[in-house]
């Protein structure tokens, strides 16, 4: 686990000398925690600065109550984990409460929870493949299923493609010259699933064209990215924002499904409340509270 640290505070394109300064501690407090040593406090600054969480202990919001649910879900009393780990009873008393040595969690750790280990980072983009092929991944028709009977047929699809299972009166199709962030949106619903590199573009375009009055109902399948100034000052106070309970298998263009590595959510306009009932009585989720 400590190895992965620093493997995450790489890959994050951090120097000790950056993690230190974004948790207020000196370049030497990250080295010596990289090796191993150190208070489990820093540690955990690191952790949560470099979204570095822990799988195969328990639940717990904390790593100290984490470690707690692990010891009652493992039926120790704080003597008998304290004893296997060769610990003072008093040590995992404070470990529990989140103060020690990063040498005492370890150790304790490596008793309680030995397959403890960095949970995969949740990455917000599709990974290996190339640039068109990530931004060209289909709705499958089980969920639009879903979609038709929450919210009706589908005017149009401003980014659709030849091969998307997606049916629409009406298709913005790059392959036939169109660009749906340049002609104007028309009819009741638009469903909009786009290339999500371009993500705030696509959702720039559906709010304006919404606003505009082009489309009544927009309806966008989008990765759970929030942290926008636009997405919280401008859309959020009139989007309805559904999130999805699972992910989903999107298809490539050899009709390969392959689920999202990310969190996804549903960012409507428009949407009227019985739509909204009807869509979160077929979709696992839940519409979020209006910001704003
Ligand atoms: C994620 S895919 C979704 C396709 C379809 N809407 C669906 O849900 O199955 C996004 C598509 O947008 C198309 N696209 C990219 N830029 C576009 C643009 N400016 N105008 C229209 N389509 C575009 C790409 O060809 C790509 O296939």
């Amino acid at each position: 686990m400590i190895n992965d640290l620093k493997v995450a505070r790489r890959s994050a394109g951090w120097s000790q000398t950056t993690l230190a300064d974004r948790i207020g501690v000196d370049a030497q407090t990250v080295k010596r925690l990289e090796k191993g040593v150190g208070s489990m406090e820093n540690l955990v600054s690191v952790m949560d600065a470099l979204d570095f969480r822990l799988t195969g202990i328990g639940p717990g919001a904390t790593l100290a109550e984490q470690l707690r649910s692990r010891r009652r879900a493992r039926s120790l009393s704080l003597g008998k984990a304290a004893s296997l780990a060769g610990l003072a009873r008093g040590t995992v008393t404070s470990l529990e409460s989140g103060r020690g040595s990063v040498a005492s969690l370890l150790r304790l750790l490596a008793v309680l929870a030995p397959q403890a280990r960095r949970r995969a980072p949740e990455r917000s983009y599709w990974g290996q493949a190339d640039k068109q092929d990530r931004d060209s991944r289909f709705t499958p028709s089980v969920f639009m299923k879903n979609i038709y009977a929450a919210f009706g047929e589908v005017d149009l699809d401003p980014c659709g493609h030849l091969l998307s299972p997606v049916v629409a009166r009406r298709r913005i199709l790059l392959s036939e010259g169109g660009d749906g962030l340049v002609d104007t949106w028309s009819g009741r619903l638009a469903f909009v699933n786009p290339p999500f590199s371009e993500l705030l573009k696509w959702l720039r375009r559906a709010h304006a064209e919404w606003v505009a009055g082009h489309v009544a109902t927009v309806v966008c399948l989008v990765p759970v990215r929030t942290d926008s100034a636009w997405f919280h000052d401008e859309l959020s106070p009139v989007a309805d924002i559904f999130l999805l309970k699972g992910r989903i298998r999107f298809l490539d263009s050899s009709g390969n499904a392959q689920a999202t590595p990310f969190s996804l959510m549903m960012v409507t306009l428009g949407a009227t409340e019985e739509q909204k009932m009807r869509f979160a009585e077929l979709v696992a989720g839940f519409w979020l509270a209006r910001g704003g």
